[in-house]
């Protein structure tokens, strides 16, 4: 058999690790043929609460589980690991200004993106799920000058499920008939979901809309605002949902995407669509061989470049705040 593949996951003992370590573990995220070894870090603190996480972990005898190592301490934790989720990250809480929020997760993705330069595998995949985790990848990235700046992703996948889950409802036809649906731009309310470019049984899926104003009035703000209306019925926010798209993302990057459609990924930019090369921001992506490449010859509408540019303003905004906090 395989030598098991070492998976990091940070804020491990938080809500989104209690759905994530699970499904990995179970062998959701590679397969039934692959072993895995979960390395899970978390701040002090939380290291109680994790062991008590660990003890379920070993309580459901997972066949494909061969070990899990826990600490407080990037440069263990992350020693040798193919691949790693940023899911820990600093929540905004009441009276934070956005630069506090971005200091804060400076912090601590600048120490997470120097411990993997040193000690990660050389084929290393890191998918950053914590906000704001656009710049908090780009902050990663800038900071793990060893590692190939396109091994950064941010996650979009949860965004990317959001709409096709809505235009399906709105159309009345099962998931699987939406394909190729593409997030634009950036992990926040200005994400563009783009419908033009979207198929449904083959068919363009704004056409099958046929509604702009539902599409501009309902469909976008919907998904863009969905992890608001998650967090005003449940009281916390999404987390088995976001846990299912981190492995998503994960799954496909690795193991690649199927054949007539595509998925969104946030990337670093290599100015495709007229996004500023080193912005990490969501692009429709295909994945063969462990390796993605951006989609290229998508007609962009005059509705669409508008929402894209709004959305990738907000990106080169946040990299001028961290830019000038000395983060980058
Ligand atoms: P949570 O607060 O339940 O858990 C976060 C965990 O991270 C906590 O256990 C905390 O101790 C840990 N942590 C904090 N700093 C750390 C560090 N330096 N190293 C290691 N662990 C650290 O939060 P939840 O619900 O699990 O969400 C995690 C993040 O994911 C949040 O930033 C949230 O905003 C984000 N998120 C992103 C989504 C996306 O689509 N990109 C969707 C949903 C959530």
């Amino acid at each position: 058999t395989q030598a098991p593949v070492k998976v990091a996951v940070t804020g491990a003992a938080g809500q989104i690790g209690y759905s994530l370590l699970f499904r990995i573990a179970s062998g959701e995220l590679l397969g039934p043929d692959t072993p895995v070894q979960l390395h899970l870090l978390e701040i002090t603190p939380a290291l109680k609460a994790l062991e008590g996480v660990v003890m379920e972990l070993d309580d459901c005898a997972f066949p494909l589980l061969s070990k899990v190592v826990i600490g407080d301490d990037a440069t263990k934790v992350f020693d040798g690991v193919n691949l790693a989720m940023l899911v820990g990250a600093r929540p905004r809480t009441a009276g934070m200004e956005r630069g506090d929020l971005l200091s804060a997760n400076g912090a601590i993705f600048t120490a997470q993106g120097k411990a993997l330069n040193d000690v990660a595998a050389d084929d290393v995949k890191i998918l950053v799920t914590g906000n704001p985790a656009n710049t908090n990848a780009l902050i990663a990235m800038s900071n793990a000058p060893d590692i190939p700046a396109e091994r950064f992703n941010a996650l979009t996948r949860l965004d990317h499920n959001r709409a096709i889950s809505q235009l399906a409802a709105r159309l009345g036809v099962p998931v699987t008939e939406i394909k190729k649906m593409t997030i634009w731009g950036n992990h926040s309310a200005t994400q563009y979901p783009d419908l033009f470019n979207a198929e449904v049984n083959g068919a363009n899926a704004a056409e099958a809309v046929n509604d702009q104003g539902w599409i501009e009035n309902d469909f976008i703000p919907t998904v863009a605002k969905r992890g608001a209306a998650i967090i005003a019925a449940r009281g916390s926010s999404s987390a088995a949902s976001a846990a299912n798209a981190t492995i998503g993302h994960m799954h496909d990057w690795v193991l690649g995407t199927p054949e007539g459609d595509w998925v969104s990924m946030s990337v670093p930019s290599d100015g495709s669509y007229g996004v500023p090369e080193g912005l990490i921001s969501s692009f429709p992506c295909v994945v063969k061989d462990g390796k993605y490449e951006i989609v290229q010859g998508l007609e962009i509408n005059d509705f669409s470049r508008a929402k894209i540019d709004a959305s990738v303003a907000e990106l080169a905004d946040e990299k001028q705040a961290v830019t000038e906090l000395g983060l980058i």
